[in-house]
């Protein structure tokens, strides 16, 4: 096994990825940042240095399950505390799984400003994966506002409540199309010629198939990916071979990954165009566009067809569909523990705290200390967080998750699940109506330092005593993130078997800091000794003091 070593400058830089000009934070210049390339047992180094001037930073590498390594997960105020403006911090590990993975960061919501990039971990030499292709090509999307991630923040901690609303396009890797006429726009930041801007192209050889990977860090929506004229195959799900399917269009949602190959077995003569459109709100965000180019066509040749419009965003049961269609491609099972330790059911609210809009898992929106678990749990600071256990369900009796909660008031706190080590654990996602009538949303739940199994999904509230009886307790998918559709439920089991402190969270980045996500705690007196290096903040700071 390898050592790869990255050093990376974090800062923000001016960029014009949509056309539209605005403060952009750039890895090495670059938004998205450098790729990382990796074969399965190598040794990743990231050495960053945080040039942000003001605004402290920490990079989560997303699906990567860091046995070992507790204290690199880039959780900050979970497992780390921030990196402040001036220092370095190095992030050392094992990436032990082949497959497409992702990093972004994981403080505030600088994910949104642009500070995300993807993990590649091949297999080893020799090792051949179960489906063949001649090239091997990634793309991320992402959703983007031209609001700063303060002003987004600053809305959603108002009373009132201001909400930035739909994002002004969808890049795919790094690159959108704002109408510079938009009414509004300032003529001097909208430059429609910018090459920063121009499309993202993927040249392809006629008769040749590729592996596209696929990942999303939307901040907000759910997409809808296709590409005009071409099926698409999955192969691949948050690094874990799926048995194959085809789809005209991929539903995607933040924190997922993908691989699909792709046949360029079209008419060579031309261009295609792909798409990534916005499904599960009504979004007026114009799709966001990339070009297919057939070699030796021109690579910004428009396609002579009108770019595709994409699915009806209200239209639910195409989405179950698909999640329900992912199985784990045969020779490649990991069979699930058949029964369980502990059931977790978790409510998925929209609630208000003294007149803040807020997230909630049981009725209790989550905030994180200022010292980070990790920490506080080693060194035995119990009094930093709050040691009452979060609800392990709520009053599903008489709860009507199709209507707005007679009282939507809820509670906070920062108080964590401890788990067995080595239990299985079943978490039941259940979501609900919104505080607006006929309104449910759809919820992208990713957990760190695991890959959990996913049983199944339903349409209702979850029944205890039924539904249990319908999981897919044969073929499974694992994944590390995963939706809970509009009124409906999504059950997932793991084994707590990763000493460490995990975090739990929808990765809708406006949901997570208003609360939506748990964390959970397992053989924390197994992880080794921490290093300094994540300490300096709370209760850690006087560890400093000369
Ligand atoms: Cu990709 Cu905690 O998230
Ligand atoms: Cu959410």
């Amino acid at each position: 096994a390898k050592v790869r070593y990255h050093k990376w400058e974090v800062k923000y830089q001016y960029k014009s990825p949509d056309c539209y000009q605005k403060l952009v934070i750039t890895i090495n210049g670059r938004s998205p940042g450098p790729t990382i390339n990796a074969q399965q047992g190598d040794t990743v180094i990231v050495e960053i240095r945080n040039s942000l001037l003001l605004e402290d930073v920490a990079i989560h590498w997303h699906g990567i399950r860091q046995h070992g390594t507790p204290w690199a997960d880039g959780t900050e105020g979970v497992t780390q505390c921030p990196i402040i403006p001036g220092d370095t911090f190095t992030y050392k590990f094992v990436v032990d799984k082949p497959g497409t993975f992702l990093y972004h960061a994981h403080y505030g919501m600088q994910r949104g400003a642009g500070l995300y990039g993807l993990i590649k971990v091949s297999l080893p030499a020799g090792e051949s994966e179960p489906f063949s292709y001649d090239y091997d090509r990634s793309i991320i999307l992402a959703d983007w506002y031209h609001k700063s991630t303060y002003e987004q923040m600053t809305g959603l901690n108002s009373i009132p409540f201001v909400w930035v609303g739909e994002p002004q396009s969808i890049l795919i890797q790094g690159r959108g199309k704002f109408n510079c006429s938009t009414p509004g726009t300032e003529a001097d930041l909208c430059n429609a010629t910018n090459p920063e801007c121009s499309p993202f192209s993927l040249t392809v050889v006629p008769g040749k198939t590729y592996r596209l990977r696929i990942g999303s860090l939307t901040g907000l929506s759910a997409l809808s990916f296709e590409i005009e004229g071409h099926n698409m195959t999955v192969v691949e799900a948050d690094g874990h071979n799926v048995e194959p399917f085809v789809v005209q269009n991929l539903f995607i949602y933040s924190g997922e990954t993908y691989s699909v190959l792709i046949k360029a077995d079209q008419d060579p003569s031309r261009n295609y165009w792909a798409s990534a459109h916005i499904v599960s709100r009504n979004s007026n965000t114009t799709n966001g566009l990339g070009i297919i180019n057939y070699y030796p066509n021109h690579p910004k040749r428009n396609p002579p067809t009108s770019p595709l419009v994409g699915p009806r965003w209200n239209d639910t049961a195409p989405r179950i569909a698909q999640s329900q269609a992912i199985k784990a491609l045969k020779g490649y099972i990991h069979t699930p523990p058949q029964t369980t330790d502990r059931v977790i059911v978790m409510l998925n609210t929209q609630n208000k705290i003294d007149d803040h809009v807020r997230w909630s898992v049981n009725n209790v929106s989550f905030g994180l200390p200022d010292t980070p678990y990790l920490i506080a749990l080693k060194q035995n600071f119990l009094h930093a967080f709050e040691q009452t256990p979060p609800p392990e369900g709520y009053d599903a009796a008489n709860y009507d998750i199709y209507s707005v909660a007679k009282n939507v008031n809820a509670t906070t706190s920062n108080s964590i699940y401890r788990l067995k080590f080595n239990s299985t654990v079943d978490v039941i996602l259940q979501n609900a109506n919104t505080m607006n009538v006929n309104n449910s949303e759809t919820h992208p739940w990713h957990l760190h330092g695991h890959d959990f199994w996913v049983l199944g999904y339903g349409i209702g509230k979850f029944n205890i005593s039924t539904d249990p009886k319908k999981y897919n307790l044969v073929n499974p998918i694992m994944k590390n993130t995963v939706p809970v559709h509009p009124y409906g439920w999504t059950a997932l089991r793991f084994r707590a078997d990763n000493p460490g402190v995990w975090l739990f969270h929808c990765h809708i980045e406006a949901h997570f800091f208003q609360g939506m996500g748990v964390v959970f705690e397992e053989g924390v007196e197994k992880v080794g000794r921490l290093p300094t290096s994540i300490m300096g903040c709370g209760e850690t700071k006087r560890f400093f003091k000369p």
